[in-house]
C-alpha cells in the first residue's frame, strides 16, 4: 500500500497552482445527464473521486471523452440504465448526485443507499424529503432509493437542516421539473453557485443561488454547454495553512479569494500577513509561530468542516490554547488520536476539542482516516522532527490533485513510497 514519507523543518516558499473544486466537479458531471447534448467541463482535477463519477456515468451509458488537459466532455444521449450501484455508490458517497439528475431526465432512477461512512451517519433523508416536495414517490427497499415520477413539479421546499449535498440534488431536479420552485433554507457554498451556473449555461433558470432562498423556474429541456470548474477553495485554504504553520511565505495562483474569507480571517487571527490580488492569495508569516485561533464549523460563508483538521494541526504547534467545535458531523475528530502520536497536546468532549499547543512535535508512523484528516497529518509531518510516515493516503488521492509534488515544489521534504 502507498505511503507518503515527509521530513519535518523545511519552510514553504513559493507559487502553488490551484486545480478545480473537488466538491463543485462531482455535482457538475452529475448533472451532464440532465442535457440533451454534450456537455464540457473544464478546469477538472485529477482526482479519484473523478474517476469514479466518470465511471459511473460511462455505466449509466454516457459517452465520456477526455482531452489532454483533462477537460471531460461527457455525451449523455446514450444514457440507457438509470441505477447506480452499490458497489460504485459505497466507494464515494456523491454518487447519490445522480439520484436527482436521472429521476428528472427520466422519471425513473434507483441509487445505492451511500451505506455508512467515516466521519459520521451521514443520512440522505434530506435528498429524499426534497425530492419527494417535488412530487416524486420514493421506496427505500433492499438498500436501494427507488424514485419516480412521470414529471417533477415545481414546489416550495424548505431543508430541515443545511445540507449541500441535498440542495444540489433538488436544484438539479428542479431544473428541469414544471413550473416554479422555492428552496428555502439551501446551502450557500460556493460549490452550489458553481453547480447553478453550469446548470444556467445549460439553459437553466435559476436565481438566488449563494443565498439560502434559491428560486428555479423548469424549463423543458437543457441544452450542451462548457463550464469551467471553480477553483478548489479547500485546497487553497490547506497549502495557506502549510505555509503559516512553517513561518513561510507562499501565493496560490488560480485561486478565488472571495470563497474563503473565513479562513483568511482566522489565518490572520494566527498571525499571517495575507494578500489578495485577483486570482493570487500570498500569505508571509515573516519565520513566527502561529498564535492559537479558535474554530467553529459551520455551513457557509462560516468556517468549513473540511477545513478543521488542518487548524487543528496548526493549532497543536501554535502559541496557546484552541478551543475547536465541529457542528457538521458527529465523528469528525480521527485526526486527533494520530496528531496524538505526533506529540500534540489534544482533549476530546463531544464535538468539541482542546488544543494546547507544544513546541514541537516529533515525527511517527500514522495513519489517515478521511480525506482532510491525511492532509493535517501531511501538515502536521511538516513541522515534525525527524519522519513522518502516513499510511492508508488513498484517501488523499481522492481530493488533492498531487498533493505531494505540490508541496515538494513549495520546499517540502515530502515523498511517496510504494
Ligand atoms: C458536502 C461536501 C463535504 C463537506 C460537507 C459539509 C461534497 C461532495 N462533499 O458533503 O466535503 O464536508 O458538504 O460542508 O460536496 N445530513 C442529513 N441528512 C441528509 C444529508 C445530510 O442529516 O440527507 C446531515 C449530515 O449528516 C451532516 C449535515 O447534514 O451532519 C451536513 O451535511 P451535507 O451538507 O449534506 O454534506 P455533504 O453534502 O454530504
Amino acid at each position: 500500500m502507498q505511503k507518503i514519507v515527509v521530513e519535518g523543518g523545511a519552510t514553504l516558499n513559493g507559487e502553488v497552482r490551484i486545480s478545480g473544486a473537488k466538491n463543485a466537479v462531482l455535482p457538475i458531471l452529475c448533472a451532464t445527464l440532465l442535457a440533451d447534448e454534450p456537455v464540457e467541463i473544464t478546469n477538472v482535477p485529477r482526482l479519484h473521486d473523478v474517476a469514479t463519477t466518470v465511471k459511473l456515468l460511462s455505466e449509466l451509458g454516457a459517452g465520456i471523452s477526455t482531452d489532454e488537459h483533462y477537460s471531460i466532455t461527457v455525451d449523455p444521449r446514450s444514457v440507457h440504465s438509470q441505477v447506480a450501484s452499490y458497489e460504485l455508490v459505497k466507494t464515494m458517497r456523491a454518487s447519490v448526485l445522480v439520484l436527482g439528475p436521472l429521476l428528472a431526465k427520466y422519471g425513473h432512477a434507483e441509487v445505492s443507499l451511500p451505506g455508512g461512512c467515516a466521519i459520521g451517519s451521514r443520512p440522505v433523508d434530506l435528498h429524499i424529503k426534497g425530492l419527494q416536495s417535488l412530487g416524486a414517490d420514493i421506496t427505500v427497499e433492499n438498500g436501494y432509493i427507488k424514485a419516480r415520477a412521470k414529471r417533477l413539479k415545481g414546489a416550495r421546499h424548505v431543508f430541515e437542516i443545511v445540507s449541500v449535498g441535498a440542495t444540489e440534488n433538488v436544484l438539479m431536479a428542479a431544473a428541469l421539473a414544471e413550473g416554479r420552485s422555492v428552496l428555502e433554507n439551501a446551502a450557500m457554498e460556493p460549490e452550489i453557485v458553481d453547480l447553478a451556473e453550469c446548470l444556467i449555461a445549460m439553459g437553466a433558470q435559476i436565481e438566488g443561488a449563494g443565498t439560502n432562498r434559491i428560486i428555479v423556474h423548469g424549463v423543458e429541456r437543457l441544452h450542451g454547454g462548457t463550464h469551467a470548474v471553480v477553483p478548489d477553495r479547500i485546497e487553497t485554504g490547506t497549502f495557506l495553512v502549510a505555509a503559516a504553520m512553517t513561518g513561510g511565505r507562499i501565493t496560490t495562483t488560480h485561486a478565488r479569494p472571495d470563497t474563503l474569507d473565513a479562513v483568511v480571517d482566522k489565518l490572520k487571527e494566527a498571525g499571517a500577513e495575507l494578500d489578495c490580488d485577483g486570482d493570487r492569495i500570498t500569505l508571509d508569516m515573516h519565520g513566527r509561530r502561529p498564535r492559537a485561533v479558535n474554530v467553529t464549523t459551520a455551513p457557509h460563508p462560516a468556517f468549513p468542516t473540511d477545513m478543521q483538521a488542518q487548524f487543528m494541526a496548526m493549532n497543536c504547534i501554535a502559541d496557546g490554547v484552541a478551543v475547536m467545535n465541529e457542528t457538521i458531523f458527529e465523528n469528525r475528530f480521527m485526526h486527533v488520536n494520530e496528531l496524538m502520536r505526533l506529540g500534540a497536546d489534544i482533549r476530546v468532549d463531544g464535538h468539541t476539542a482542546v488544543v494546547r499547543g507544544v513546541q514541537q512535535l516529533g515525527g511517527a508512523p500514522v495513519m489517515a482516516t478521511d480525506l482532510r484528516a491525511s492532509a493535517s497529518l501531511i501538515l502536521a509531518g511538516l513541522v515534525a522532527q525527524g519522519e513522518t510516515t502516513i499510511d492508508r493516503i488513498y484517501h488523499l488521492d481522492r481530493g488533492y490533485e498531487n498533493i505531494e509534488a505540490k508541496l515538494g515544489g513549495l520546499g517540502a521534504n515530502i515523498r511517496r513510497i510504494r
